[in-house]
């Protein structure tokens, strides 16, 4: 007995408790309690203790994900803006699928003319035939663009150009997420750069001077919050040989980046530009991860990830609302200004990759300047 306690009384342990090596022992006053669970445990027997600890565990898990589930819809924010478009002239880049779908729909619901810049025809057609008839908007358009390829987005501008008298909110909405296949663009760019970067940065000049007669005119730029797990290296502005799962989200920073640039640039001349973060959604965007991969992935968006209908509040948002009226410079999240990281603010940055970015595009002494 000589890890007795001090104060209490010995008592003798049942041979059935004896631990070989002696060390366990206890006090008089816990021996009824000991007793009383000897009899629970004789009572339940252990494989339905380990049912009680299994549904405690699926109890639990159930309760965070109806939790996170309250969350997202209790933080959603909602467009709330009734503004008509009406006369108003939108393209939006990318809305065959997700976010851009359902912010098409509501923008051809408020009446606006919608120029859907789209690379698969067929199914931006099947599509525009659907809006027609559910909003009764006639004056929907499919044109062809391929962002990844710099002649298709100078085809496309020229078309736009010559086509249209007007452009009141050019949306980039379009985006590619590589996982793990290095894939370089026929103008020798890196894929996700090309498609999420570099081709809205050239597509912006060759429309600036539209939107400028058609002020006040806004430019939507869909970001992402995943900005925050990267950076931006400037002497390697076109990273071919890097983790593409990566690049996504270089390509994100470097949106918010070319935002905060165009803005400063457009100052006085009628056009805003705002970034944005839609959320995490439950999209095609993540269609290139693969098994096994894709398999906790595909859970994880199933139970917490916001429809695409609430996924495009934000850039309806931007692209409609009164309280955007010369705002310009900002990001958003659920409806709402929100802070970005000091280093993706610095304006020498910003200067310093609008200049990389005018070479990679190759932009032509005959193109509009910004
Ligand atoms: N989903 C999210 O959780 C999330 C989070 C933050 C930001 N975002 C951003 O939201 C935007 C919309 O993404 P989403 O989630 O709605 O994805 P999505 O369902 O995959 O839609 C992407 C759209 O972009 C188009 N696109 C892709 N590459 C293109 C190219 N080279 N040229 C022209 N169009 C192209 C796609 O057209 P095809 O049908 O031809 O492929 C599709 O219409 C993206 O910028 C994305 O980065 C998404």
């Amino acid at each position: 007995m000589s890890k007795l306690r001090q104060g209490h009384s010995p008592v003798v342990i049942p041979s059935s408790l004896k631990v070989k090596g002696g060390g366990l022992y206890f006090l008089a006053e816990e021996v009824p309690l000991l007793a009383k669970n000897i009899m629970f445990l004789n009572v339940i027997h252990w494989t339905t203790l380990c049912y009680l600890a299994v549904a405690a565990v699926v109890g639990g898990a159930v309760l965070l994900i109806v939790a996170l589930r309250l969350y997202v819809c209790y933080t959603l924010g909602v467009c709330k803006s009734k503004n008509k478009m009406d006369g108003k002239t939108v393209i939006i880049t990318g809305c065959t699928s997700g976010i851009g779908k359902e912010t098409a729909r509501n923008l051809a619901k408020r009446g606006a003319k919608l120029i859907m810049a789209c690379r698969n025809l067929d199914l931006a057609n099947k599509f525009k035939d659907e809006l027609t008839k559910e909003t009764g908007n006639a004056n929907i358009h499919v044109r062809k663009l391929d962002l990844s390829s710099l002649q298709s987005v100078r085809e496309f501008a020229r078309q736009i150009n010559q086509e249209e008298s007007r452009l009141d909110v050019l949306i980039h909405n379009a985006g590619t997420a590589e996982f793990l296949k290095k894939k370089v663009t026929e103008d020798g760019l890196e894929m996700t750069m090309a498609t999420n970067q570099f081709g809205p940065f050239l597509l912006t000049h060759l429309l600036i001077d539209l939107l400028k007669r058609s002020k006040p005119s806004r430019i939507v730029v869909v970001a992402s919050e995943l900005y925050r797990l990267a950076s931006l290296n400037l002497d390697n502005p076109n990273p071919t040989t890097t983790f593409p799962g990566y690049l996504y989200y270089v390509s994100k920073y470097a949106n918010v980046v070319f935002t905060l640039e165009l803005a400063r640039r457009l100052e006085g001349t009628g056009v805003t530009a705002n970034c944005l973060h839609p959320g995490m959604i439950d999209s095609e965007i993540w269609r290139n991860v693969h098994a096994p991969f894709s398999w906790p992935l595909k859970l994880i968006v199933k139970l917490f990830f916001k429809t695409p209908e609430q996924g495009a509040q934000t850039s309806i948002h931007l692209a409609v609302s009164d309280e955007l009226n010369g705002v310009s410079g900002k990001y958003f999240m659920d409806c709402a200004e929100r802070g970005l990281s000091r280093g993706i603010q610095d304006t020498a940055t910003g200067k310093k990759y609008w200049e990389i970015c005018e070479n990679i595009v190759k932009l032509q002494p005959s193109d509009p300047k910004i």
